[in-house]
């Protein structure tokens, strides 16, 4: 087991209507002047938004919304916000959503800190924050695991990318997680933070060095039931055991904890951030629509690897390893196909991106610039490869 620091500092508040608690939260952490994010209005529809602030003014703490946080989130909507409200004396970020408002919320919380860098040099890995206002979340989807998560990933619409940054200050105060306030979301948007919350298992999972068996039966165990429980979810939306199983998944999936001891891959998160910055594809779609042709390409690189992934996530029973390792990848594009997620680029989004493989290409490697991943290493040719192979 490699060496390696965890801080997971997040408080979670788990239950039915729990929402009514912010206001005491957001009070314990210290926040007085708040500033709410939320998105395009689902919070407004279900009656949350007016939830949480009643339970602020309960608290007699002042707050201001901001609603319009689009999915795929942008880094020109977060500088505008930070421009806005630079001078009000903010001193607390909440976010009422999913993890666009979340990531909004944290970029916005980094910006209003008196940091004296521009935002997306954090992003470019130029400079690291040095503070951060106090975040808080309602939880209003299973998915992106940004409530409990150290980043916060937006997208520059004057270079066409997207990324994250990653620091400890991104770690959100307090997570208040209502499985009931999932019930309302569409079926697509379910089905893709099933994919997201596997895909961060999985994107851990293989790794050059994974002799790890604590971190391996706690990802293998998370990944079982994410893809039962999502499926009982997709079935029954209101299945409240379903409903609270994915979401505290989707938290432990993506709060470090699935990859402790290994090194990261997260290749197919970057093969997937190029296709939401250009066509503005769904993340966890943009996730199923690129990971079988990874899989395909990489699994040589270690196949007992994938053959055990094959038997411990999926109970395949195949004794050779390499027949394993392909049931294991078809039975994972099985699943994806199953709740409606595309399994190809193609299917995500449309003939347009055959010709668009070298812009693809281009962006994920940023010119050419980086390799990706560890398990298999991919510089600009391997990438341009699986583009075309998830065609
Ligand atoms: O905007 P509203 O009206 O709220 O509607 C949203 C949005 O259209 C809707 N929705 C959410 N909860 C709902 C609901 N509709 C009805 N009822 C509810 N209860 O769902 C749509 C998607 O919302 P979004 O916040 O975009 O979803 P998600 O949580 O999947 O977040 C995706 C973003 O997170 C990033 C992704 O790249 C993407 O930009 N990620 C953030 C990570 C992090 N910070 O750690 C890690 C992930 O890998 C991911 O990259
Ligand atoms: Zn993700």
């Amino acid at each position: 087991m490699n060496s390696f620091a965890f801080w997971s500092p997040t408080k979670v508040v788990f239950g039915a209507d729990t929402a009514g608690q912010t206001g005491s939260e957001v009070k314990f952490f210290g926040g007085t002047n708040v500033l709410i994010l939320y998105g395009g209005g689902s919070v407004v529809k279900s009656g949350l938004l007016d939830t949480v602030t009643k339970s602020l003014e309960d608290e007699g703490i002042n707050y201001h919304c901001v609603g319009g946080v689009q999915p795929n989130p942008l880094l020109q909507f977060a500088l505008k916000v930070i421009e806005d409200y630079k001078d009000k004396d903010i001193n607390f970020v909440l976010a009422v959503g999913g993890g666009s408002s979340i990531d909004t919320a944290k970029a916005v919380a980094v910006g209003l800190a008196g940091n004296d860098v521009p935002l997306w040099d954090y992003h470019c890995r130029k400079a690291l924050p040095t503070a951060a206002l106090p975040v808080g979340v309602v939880l209003t989807i299973a998915a992106a695991g940004s409530e409990t998560s150290d980043s916060a990933v937006l997208t520059n619409t004057e270079d066409g990318t997207k990324r994250g940054f990653n620091t400890p200050f991104n770690r959100p105060k307090f997570a208040i997680m209502d499985p009931i306030l999932t019930y309302t979301l569409p079926s697509y948007q379910l089905a893709c933070g099933i994919v997201d919350m596997l895909m961060h298992s999985l994107d851990r999972y293989f790794a050059p060095d994974t002799d790890n068996e604590v971190t391996d039966e706690l990802s293998e165990g998370l990944m079982r039931a994410v893809i039962k429980y999502g499926r009982m979810a997709m079935e029954n939306p209101q299945d409240y055991k379903a409903r609270s199983e994915i979401m505290w998944a989707g938290s432990l999936t993506h709060n470090g904890i699935t990859g402790l001891g290994q090194a990261l891959d997260f290749s197919v998160h970057q093969f997937g951030s190029p296709l939401s910055a250009r066509y503005d594809t769904a993340h966890g779609a943009s996730l199923a629509a690129t990971w079988p042709a990874w899989a395909r390409y990489v699994y040589r690189n270690n196949i007992a690897r994938f053959a055990q992934y094959a038997r411990k996530v999926w109970g395949i029973t195949e004794s050779d390893d390499e027949a394993a390792a392909l049931a294991g990848i078809a039975a994972t594009e099985e699943y994806f196909r199953s709740i409606g997620m595309p399994v190809t680029i193609t299917d995500a989004v449309g003939d347009r991106v055959k010709d668009d493989i070298d812009i693809l290409s281009d962006i994920c490697s940023y010119n050419n610039t980086r390799t990706i991943g560890s398990f298999k290493v991919l510089g600009y040719d391997d990438i341009k490869a699986i583009y075309q192979a998830a065609l």
